[in-house]
């Protein structure tokens, strides 16, 4: 299996609880490298170009007013299957379907206000990092 890289997102509802370490050991535990990490406060610019995809989805300004509602602690994880690794121990994203033991079972409060993000595909990881770090903040 290829080692890769993958981008996270500690979003505003887990940072306004004081759960980033935590959420971090999950992170850790299933084996996977935090080997690049910044707290940031997102401007509605940043959270809009991050989540252009979502443009058009009835979801996209509450979704943009949460991301900048506080601060985030953007990462990039390194591992085995990193992308469908992490996508596994975030859960689904919803935290209502989300598995035992995963982060949005643990922590979400809601589909919206659900705790983190991870890269959905090898193209969304590479995009995601390059919008976020730059090469030599990142340290493997
Ligand atoms: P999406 O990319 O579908 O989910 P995921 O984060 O699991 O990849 O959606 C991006 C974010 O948009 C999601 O984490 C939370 C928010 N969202 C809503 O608020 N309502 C919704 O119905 C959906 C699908 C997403
Ligand atoms: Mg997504």
């Amino acid at each position: 299996m290829a080692i890769e890289r993958t981008f996270s997102i500690i979003k505003p509802d887990a940072t306004r609880r004081n759960l980033t370490g935590k959420i971090n050991a999950v992170i850790e535990d299933a084996g996977l490298r935090i080997v690049a990490q910044k707290r940031v406060r997102w401007t509605r610019a940043q959270a809009e170009k991050f989540y252009e995809e979502h443009k058009a989805r009835p979801f996209y300004g509450e979704l943009v007013d949460f991301m900048t509602s506080g601060p985030v602690v953007l990462q990039v994880l390194e591992g085995e299957n990193a992308i469908a690794k992490y996508r596994e121990v975030m859960g689904a994203t919803d935290p209502k379907e989300a598995a035992e033991g995963t982060i949005r079972k643990l922590f979400a409060e809601s589909k919206g206000s659900n705790s983190t993000h991870g890269s959905d595909s090898a193209a969304a990881a590479d995009r995601e990092i390059a919008l976020n770090f730059r090469l030599d903040e990142i340290v493997g």
